[in-house]
């Protein structure tokens, strides 16, 4: 089966080629992405794999049908840059990795925290250059605070252990709680507004949909307690970066830590330096010093990308051979 993959890196095809010897699967990797005007790339292949900045709308699945794709691969966990009904009207299936490590984004949420409440990216580049001043570096004891989790899913969950494990009290809001866990880890369930009125830290986990589109905006930032501490590692579009930088410049927001951003396609996973950035929102945002970005790395680790082959690798040999894919992995 010859497999086109769309917006690859390095590591991507390191662990692709390393993640199955079965010469029945041929990877065709690309460095662009995928999009109306790339997706003939894909001719002759009998699927795609693909990353989240990828766009599989209706004309380019359209155009990968004609091509003879008959299944679309997502090598991550969400899967709003696919349309999922364009699929099904054209008989293409679409498979996902839901879970490769949600250890990997809790983790990199956490480290996150710690970075932005210790100013750990100021203080690194200070002693760099021999600044050993201390002045406008105090952070708070994460102890005693209360951490607001939206949606507490595989990533929410582990998130929330962590953080009991730094005796925060931890509250959280889900469409479907799970009452056992919160029983059993000492989360308690609140509304909505309750949550973002009363959260000292809040950390969204949220898939991206119609529902969660702007979550944070001028009106449920102004819920927030002062110097709330803001959270995102799921999706860039749960926050209206308008709405962000006003609560930002008004002082009311205390402190950002984003590993995805609202305009990140095009951006992040590239090495811009040395060129212009034209993204003014983006720039203004990298000039706060309580703003800290990653560029969607939290799922990069070497467990999270050996999974992700793996079960990408399988179900693409499993489709070949009529089998089951992995429990849980198809959308479609
Ligand atoms: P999950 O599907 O296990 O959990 C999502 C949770 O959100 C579920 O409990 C669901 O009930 C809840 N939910 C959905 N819509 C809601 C709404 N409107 N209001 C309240 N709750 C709602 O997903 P998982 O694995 O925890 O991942 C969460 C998100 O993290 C993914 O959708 C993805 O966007 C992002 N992600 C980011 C990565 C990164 O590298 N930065 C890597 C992997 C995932």
């Amino acid at each position: 089966m010859e497999v086109a993959v769309f917006d690859t890196k390095v590591y991507d095809r390191e662990h692709l080629l390393a993640a199955v010897s079965n010469p029945g699967l041929h990877w065709r990797f690309h460095d662009f992405r995928l999009s109306t005007e790339t997706a003939r790339a894909a001719e002759g292949c009998q699927a795609v794999c693909i990353f989240v900045n990828d766009r599989c709308d209706r004309d380019v699945m359209r155009i990968l049908h004609q091509a003879g794709v008959r299944i679309v691969a997502l090598r991550c966990a969400g899967f709003n840059n696919v349309d999922l009904d364009a699929a099904k009207e054209l008989g293409l299936s679409v498979i996902r990795v839901p879970a490769y490590s949600p250890h990997a984004v809790a983790e990199h949420t956490v480290g996150l925290l710690l970075a932005v409440n210790r100013k750990l990216h100021r203080a690194y580049n200070r002693v760099r250059e021999q600044n050993f001043s201390l002045q406008g570096l105090v952070g708070f004891d994460i102890a005693g605070k209360t951490v607001g989790i939206v949606g507490t899913g595989r990533i929410g969950k582990v998130t929330a252990q962590i953080f009991r494990g730094f005796d925060a009290k931890v509250i959280a809001f889900d469409e479907y709680p799970d009452r056992d866990w919160a029983e059993r880890s000492g989360v308690e369930y609140v509304e909505r507004e309750w949550l973002f009125r009363n959260s000292d830290i809040l950390s969204l986990h949220v898939p991206l949909t119609d529902k969660t589109y702007h979550l944070l905006d001028a009106t449920t930032l102004s819920w927030t307690k002062p110097g709330v501490t803001i959270l995102n590692t799921s999706r860039g579009k749960l926050i209206d970066t308008s709405a962000l930088i006003q609560a930002l410049k008004s002082g009311h927001v205390g402190s950002v830590a984003l590993d995805v951003y609202e305009e990140e396609e095009g951006v992040f996973f590239e090495d811009l330096s040395g060129k212009i950035l034209q993204d003014d929102e983006l720039s203004l945002l990298l000039t706060f010093p309580n703003v800290l970005l990653t560029a969607h790395q939290a799922f990069l680790t070497r467990e999270a990308l050996s999974e992700i082959a793996r079960v990408t690798s399988q179900n693409l040999l499993a489709f070949q051979s009529q089998k089951e894919f992995a429990p849980g992995t198809q959308l479609v």
